[in-house]
């Protein structure tokens, strides 16, 4: 039988009818489950001014994040994906797990505003590829139709 891919166990979870945040919470769940070698998946949303937790999968972590600091922060100012295979080689890496050896951040924005970016930490260095860059943005895109 086949396994059930990311995106077909989104739609059983996502819908309009939810709030934002429950959609979210589902979204970084889903992810963590699904896709191999991750020990920190969530969401930093934006208020305007900084970056603030949202819902996540993995150890607890910093609460806030100054537009322009650390992996999230300049994702979130440039609006520009960002993959790091090494995070202890990125200058202002803000630590929040020492498992974590690699990490992609992804801005979401909905109609051109920023709502916040999606961070994924894994402690296999290099390792977001391009097949698994492709299917994390897949299911980015697919959370877009719900936000
Ligand atoms: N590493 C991130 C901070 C968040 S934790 O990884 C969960 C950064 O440098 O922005």
């Amino acid at each position: 039988m086949n396994q059930i891919t990311i995106n077909e166990y989104l739609s059983l979870y996502l819908d309009k009818e939810f709030k934002q945040i429950t959609n979210l919470a589902n979204f970084v769940a889903i992810i963590k489950e699904m896709i191999e070698n991750l020990n920190w998946v969530g969401i930093y949303l934006y208020d305007g001014k900084e970056l603030y937790l949202g819902p996540f999968q993995g150890k607890a972590a910093v609460q806030t994040i100054p537009m322009g600091e650390g992996v999230c922060g300049t994702a979130a100012k440039t609006k520009e994906m960002i993959v790091v295979d090494d995070v202890h080689a990125y200058e202002g890496h803000i630590a929040c797990d020492d498992a974590s050896n690699a990490e992609i951040v992804i801005p979401i924005l909905v109609n051109g505003t920023l709502l916040g970016v999606l961070d994924i930490d894994s402690p296999v260095h290099h390792r977001f590829g391009q097949e698994t860059i492709n299917t994390i943005q897949k299911a980015v895109d697919f959370l877009f139709d719900f936000l």
